[in-house]
C-alpha cells in the first residue's frame, strides 16, 4: 500500500517536467526531512562482496545522486547502498535540455543526460562531509565529454575518490556520451583496467584495504564482446561487474517518446538486462560479484535477478514510479520471503534460474 503522502507527492511531481520534479526529490533527500518510515529488515538479507557487509542486496542505482548530495536521505529509505555518480574530473552542464522523459505507460525513462555533474571537486568535499555517517556509498567515474584522454579521467576518478568511497564503479556503458562505449572492446578495456588498477593500488596505502572497484557494462552488447569482457574482468581481477546500464533498444516500448534519443530503462529493460546478467554469470564462472540492475521494482525481479546471477542489485525508475515507501517495501517482502522459504542467506538463491535466463533470447 502507498501512503496518502506518497499518492500526493507522486501525482504533484508527476504533472511537472521530469528533470524539475527530479531535483525537487533531490533537495528533499537533502533537507534531511523523512520521507518514508525506515523499514524493518531481516539479519538474513545480509551480504558480503568485495569484503563489505551489505545490510541487504538493494541498492540506489547511479545517475539519481549525480553529486552526492542525497546519500543520506536515500539510505534511510532502506537501501543497503547508494551509488553516487556519474562523477567527471571536471564539472559538465550535460545535454541541452528536454533529456530526461517519463513514458509512464511503459512504466520506463528514456535520458539523454549526457553526464552533467559537479565535477570531482565538489563531489569530493561531499563524500568527505558525510565521512563517519556510515552506511555504504559507492561512487561512480567517467570521463569529460570533451576529454583528449579519457582513460585518464577514470585515473583521476580513481586518485579522487579511492580513499574514500566504499567502492568505485567505472561506467563506460552510458550512451549518452559519444564513443565512451568503445571502451568495452577487448584491447580499449584491458588498457583502462591496467591503468586504473594502478592508480587504485597506489592509493590503497591510504586505507586498509584497496577500494574495491566495478565496471558498469551495456545490455546491447553481442555474445563475443560479452565473452572478452569477461575474461579481461578475470585476468585483471576487479571485484565485479554491473550489469546494465541503459539500453538503445526500443522492445516493449508503446509510448510515443518512444523515438527520443537517450537510454531506456525501467520495466522494459528488464529482460534484456537480466538475460546479459545471466549470460555474464555463465561466463564469469561463480566467484566473481555481479550487481543486477534494470526493471526492478519489486522483490519478485529483485529476487528473479538473483536467481539469474546477482549478488546484489540496483534500481533508479523504479523509485520514480514507485516513490518513496517502495524500497522499504521491497525489503520487507524480501525479508517474509527469506524467512518463509527459511534461507539464512539470498545467496542461498543466487544462479537457481541462470540457465533458464541464458538461454532466453534478446531480441
Ligand atoms: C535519468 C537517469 C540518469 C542516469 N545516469 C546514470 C549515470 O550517470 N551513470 C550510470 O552509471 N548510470 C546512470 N543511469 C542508469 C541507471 O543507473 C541504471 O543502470 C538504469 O537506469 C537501469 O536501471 P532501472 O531500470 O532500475 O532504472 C541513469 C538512469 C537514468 C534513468
Amino acid at each position: 500500500m502507498k501512503s496518502l503522502l506518497d499518492k500526493i507527492a507522486r501525482q504533484a511531481l508527476f504533472r511537472m517536467d521530469s528533470e524539475r520534479a527530479h531535483n525537487l526529490a533531490i533537495m528533499a533527500f537533502k533537507s534531511g526531512m523523512p520521507l518514508a518510515r525506515p523499514p524493518q529488515v531481516s539479519k538474513r538479507l545480509k551480504t558480503i562482496v568485495g569484503g563489505m557487509v551489505f545490510p541487504n542486496p538493494l541498492g540506489m542505482a547511479a545517475g539519481f545522486d549525480k553529486n552526492a548530495e542525497a546519500a543520506d536521505g536515500l539510505l534511510q529509505l532502506g537501501f543497503g547502498f547508494v551509488e553516487c555518480g556519474t562523477v567527471t574530473p571536471l564539472p559538465q552542464e550535460g545535454n541541452p535540455k528536454p533529456r530526461l522523459f517519463r513514458l509512464e505507460e511503459d512504466s520506463a525513462l528514456i535520458n539523454r543526460m549526457g553526464f552533467n555533474n559537479h565535477g570531482i571537486a565538489s563531489v569530493r568535499k561531499r563524500i568527505i562531509d558525510r565521512a563517519g555517517k556510515g552506511g555504504i556509498v559507492g561512487v561512480n567515474i567517467g570521463a569529460n565529454k570533451d576529454s583528449e584522454d579519457r582513460i585518464a579521467d577514470y585515473e583521476a576518478g580513481v586518485r579522487a575518490f579511492g580513499d574514500i568511497a566504499s567502492y568505485l564503479a567505472v561506467n563506460i556503458s552510458s550512451p549518452n556520451t559519444a564513443g565512451l562505449r568503445s571502451l568495452q572492446d577487448r584491447a580499449n578495456l584491458s588498457e583502462l583496467l591496467s591503468r586504473v588498477l594502478a592508480r587504485r593500488n597506489e592509493v590503497a596505502k591510504l586505507r586498509r584495504a584497496p577500494v574495491p572497484l566495478f565496471l558498469k557494462i551495456a545490455p546491447d552488447l553481442t555474445d563475443a564482446a560479452l565473452s572478452d569482457i569477461a575474461d579481461v574482468a578475470l585476468d585483471k581481477r576487479i571485484d565485479g561487474l554491473i550489469v546494465s546500464n541503459t539500453t538503445l533498444s526500443r522492445t516493449g516500448v508503446t509510448s510515443r517518446l518512444a523515438h527520443e534519443t537517450g537510454g531506456l530503462s525501467g520495466l522494459p529493460l528488464f529482460e534484456r538486462s537480466t538475460i546479459v546478467l545471466a549470460k555474464l554469470r555463465l561466463l564469469i564462472g561463480p566467484a566473481m560479484p555481479l550487481i543486477g540492475v534494470g526493471g526492478v521494482d519489486s522483490s519478485e525481479t529483485a529476487l528473479e535477478k538473483i536467481r539469474a546471477g546477482a549478488d546484489l542489485v540496483q534500481m533508479y525508475s523504479g523509485l520514480i514510479f514507485g516513490g518513496t515507501c517502495l524500497p522499504g517495501r521491497i525489503l520487507a517482502d524480501m525479508s517474509a520471503f527469506a524467512q518463509r522459504e527459511n534461507l539464512s542467506s539470498l545467496r542461498q538463491l543466487r544462479d537457481t534460474r541462470v540457465d533458464e535466463w541464458a538461454a532466453r533470447r534478446l531480441d
